[in-house]
């Protein structure tokens, strides 16, 4: 009898927390977003936490109105990850097969994998997420799936994300003092390059940014598999800060101004004219030029794209990304994507969100802003066999809360048939 599963996201965000609770059909492999929001949470701060009570307490209000609104208890959920404490390296692993029989079985390539996680990592950091990019047998690669094939070396090439556990062990404090379940934690890049690039981006090679407010993620993709990854510890809300300084107005100000007014690129300044904002202490209002404020507003976001250039300039991939793909808050200003192509030096640039086919009523969860906690669900959905590969680094260090990860959509078939 087809199953339908819910799933619940959540996108541990810069200062806000964003939720996702979608409901998938097993069968047709569909996904209908059920219900989402968003709330501010002071606990956090470029994906780190900084409050464990406020974080919780977000928690609970995030989840406990999404919960009303769907009139059933969420009590897993996966949560996406991001942060200046993340790092991402590319390995190698190989696995020798001596049997008589030489055909590859799933075991042989999970030890191909344990080999590529042997590597050195910091001190008090451990493995988030492996990410398979291919195999290969006896030097042949470009080998997707080798189970059932026959060869004597396996190799597997393997993109690591690692975290610091301390930060890790505070963010599921937040989550499961409410009394929330993790099903399990992925590298925020990994769902949203795959959920916001097409196929034929990831094929070609694409530049996918996520420009969040403190933090800014960037992955590059080629021959359709994720070959590079960073988060840079900042974002747009420097565009805020310049903005409340300058203008001496309140942060509340200045990035109401950046979100209704703010344009990076000259030709999107639609016409000269006056925009009133508020003085600091509330008591006047000062008129202010929009030249000025795309004066303010452009140095900084081309200062932030050069970072991202100068990430993707040493990456390794330099000249891997043909097209790129702006997602997260900082996508939705004008201009953006036109600054993008300029300081990138790529000719196609879009703005965007989720691709894949969803079921919903409200448009919104295709928006950027949606991005990362709608990928989240949408790529739980498909991550069968994830486990093997994933986290159960936690239940091996001894160090994580979360014990050996469980089966994906355990005690969840909520909506079954
Ligand atoms: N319409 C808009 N125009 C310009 N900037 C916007 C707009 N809407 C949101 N932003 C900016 O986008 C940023 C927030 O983006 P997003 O919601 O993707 O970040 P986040 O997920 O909370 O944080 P992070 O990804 O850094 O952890 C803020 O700087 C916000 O001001
Ligand atoms: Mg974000």
């Amino acid at each position: 009898m087809a199953k339908t599963n819910l799933i619940a996201g959540l996108d541990v965000g810069s200062e806000k927390l964003t939720a996702v609770a979608a409901a998938h059909d097993e069968e047709t492999n569909t996904i209908q977003i059920l219900a989402g929001r968003s709330v501010p949470c002071k606990g956090v701060r470029g994906g780190i936490v900084s409050d464990i009570r406020e974080t919780s307490a977000a928690v609970t209000y995030l989840l406990g109105g999404l919960e009303r609104e769907l009139n059933k208890d969420i009590s897993h959920l996966y949560v996406g990850l991001r942060g200046a404490h993340l790092e991402s390296f590319s390995n190698h692993g190989t696995y020798n097969i001596s049997r008589m029989d030489k055909e590859i079985t799933q075991a042989d390539m999970d030890l191909a994998v344990e080999n590529a996680k042997s590597m050195p990592i910091k001190n008090d950091n451990e493995i988030i997420h492996v990410f398979t990019q291919g195999f290969a047998i006896d030097k042949l690669r470009g080998i997707t799936n080798p189970e059932g094939m026959e060869g004597s070396l396996l190799e597997v090439d393997v993109h690591i994300t690692t975290g610091s556990s301390t930060h890790l062990n505070n963010l599921a404090k937040a989550i499961q003092r409410p009394g929330y379940k993790i099903d399990n934690m992925f590298y925020g890049m990994v769902p949203l390059g795959h959920c916001v690039l097409t196929q034929e981006e990831k094929d070609i090679g694409a530049l996918i940014v996520d420009l969040g407010g403190e933090t800014m993620s960037v992955g590059i993709y080629n021959e359709g598999i994720l070959k590079f990854s960073r988060d840079i510890p900042y974002g747009c809300d420097l565009i805020t800060s310049d903005l409340s300084r300058l203008l001496h107005t309140s942060r509340q100000n200045a990035r109401m101004v950046k979100e209704k007014y703010g344009v990076a690129f000259p030709t999107f300044l639609e016409e000269d004219g006056e925009i009133p904002v508020p003085s600091l202490d509330g008591r006047s209002t000062n008129n202010i030029n929009k030249h000025y404020i795309l004066d303010i507003i452009q140095p900084r976001v081309e200062e932030l794209l050069e970072q991202i250039q100068h990430c993707v300039a040493t990456s390794g991939y330099k000249n891997s990304a043909i097209v790129g793909v702006l997602t997260g808050g900082g996508s939705l200003m004008p201009g953006m994507q036109e600054q993008a192509m300029n300081v990138l030096g790529l000719k196609e640039v879009r703005c965007g969100g989720v691709q894949r086919d969803l079921v919903t009523a409200a448009d919104e969860f295709f928006d950027p802003l949606y991005s990362t906690a709608v990928s989240l669900v949408a790529y739980a959905s498909e991550s069968t066999g994830y486990e093997e590969y994933g986290r159960e680094s936690y239940g091996g260090s001894g160090k994580s809360l979360f014990g050996k990860i469980g089966r994906l959509f355990k005690g969840m078939d909520i909506f079954g048939g």
